[in-house]
């Protein structure tokens, strides 16, 4: 094998504790000297400055990632971001105004929705920029231009550290796109990479709760079930929560925006139903401990996943917590991202199924 598991049992236990030297690499690739600036390829320049809006299309793991990046392109540039799945994005009739981006997530390069609706943009006159893993691939080949992850190779057919590397190679897009539109000062733009070059180390502290995550996930294999919820950021983190859980160990879980648990899921909520509530002590986390008010006075079990500040103001009625460092809010969905991936991991495990070949699923989907 070229790539070896180590000391690692598996290929995605090696590769989720790879994260804070992948995320390092990655960070190390898009931002300038010292390192409180971000520089982009030099082709880069100019492709955010006058665009109505901006096009992020992927498929799985790779979609969801551009469903945080959507939060920070709008928030940090002020940019409206058209959001799709590949398999639906070149059957819709978006009306695409020449020389808008358009964004391609892909972790191989070579999954043939994403390389599609690659070639349909490209073709209505969008400015193709791909975020890729493989420098080599299709996608990278057909791009105006590529914005490499460097995560390295990724075996284990879960993605896992090429998820974190491409939402740290949006958030430098999003940071670069502020800049370029004049909607974040040089300020706040050293802020935000202060924030994210923090990462590799707030990663590092997440992955010392395995013994922690790997207790509860032995709790959550003993239900058929899961439900994940979140606002904000959180939300994309909760659909990649449930992807992850139900990819690996086969168990059903589904992600729902956390004000939405009223508009059918908590019909479903009994004792046998774990909740994982993704919760940084945020502007939304009060409103998020509400809905797991919710969970809690259906009996449901709800697992907190939170920061040092969220902890002290959480309620009581926990069935588990699990507590991360408090960071900055840019590295939230990096940072959270780790105890979801080693939950799905150690349910994985306690139910014996083939983690790195999950039944039915494969590493890079090449048909339609
Ligand atoms: C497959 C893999 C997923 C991946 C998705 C998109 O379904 O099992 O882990 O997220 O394809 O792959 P890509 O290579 O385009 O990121």
């Amino acid at each position: 094998k070229a790539v070896e598991k180590a000391e690692h049992k598996h290929y995605m236990r090696k590769e989720i504790f790879e994260q804070p030297e992948a995320l390092g690499r990655t960070l190390a690739q898009h931002l300038g000297q010292p390192g409180l600036t971000v520089a982009l390829p030099a082709g880069t320049a100019g492709v955010f400055r006058d665009v109505d809006r901006l096009s992020i299309t992927a498929c799985g793991t790779a979609y969801l990632a551009g469903l945080v990046g959507r939060y920070w392109f709008e928030r940090y540039a002020g940019l409206p971001v058209d959001i799709d799945i590949a398999s639906e994005f070149r059957y819709r009739d978006v009306p695409f105004r020449a020389g808008n981006p358009a964004i391609f997530v892909s972790q191989s390069g070579e999954t043939a929705d994403t390389l599609a609706s690659l070639e349909f943009a490209r073709a209505r006159g969008q400015r193709i920029l791909s975020i890729v893993n493989v420098p080599t691939s299709t996608m990278a080949r057909a791009s105006e231009i590529v914005l490499p992850t460097v995560a390295g190779p990724e075996i284990g057919v879960a993605s896992t550290k090429a998820f974190t590397c491409q939402l740290a190679t949006l958030a430098c897009l999003a940071i670069a796109a502020g800049r370029e539109r004049g909607t974040l000062s040089a300020e706040a733009e050293a802020a935000l990479v202060r924030g994210l070059a923090n990462t590799p180390r707030a990663m590092t502290t997440a992955l010392e709760l395995e013994p922690a995550v790997r207790k509860i996930a032995h709790r959550v294999a003993a239900f058929r079930s899961a439900l994940f919820i979140g606002r904000g950021t959180s939300y994309p983190l909760a659909l990649e929560g449930a992807l992850k859980l139900k990819e690996v160990s086969y168990i059903h879980a589904e992600g729902y925006a956390a004000g939405e648990l009223k508009h059918g899921p908590i019909a479903l909520i009994d004792k046998d139903f774990p909740v994982v509530v993704i919760a940084p002590g945020d502007a939304s986390f009060e409103k998020t401990m509400s809905n797991m008010q919710e969970v809690i006075a259906r009996e449901g079990r709800p697992i907190l996943i939170t920061d040092q500040k969220g902890a002290s103001l959480a309620p009581q009625g926990r069935w588990e917590t699990l507590v991360l460092p408090t960071m900055p809010a840019i590295c939230a969905p990096l940072v959270f991202a780790l105890p979801l991936q080693l939950l799905a991991y150690h349910a994985a495990l306690a139910l014996g199924t083939d983690v790195d070949q999950p039944r039915n699923l494969a590493k890079s989907v090449t048909v339609e």
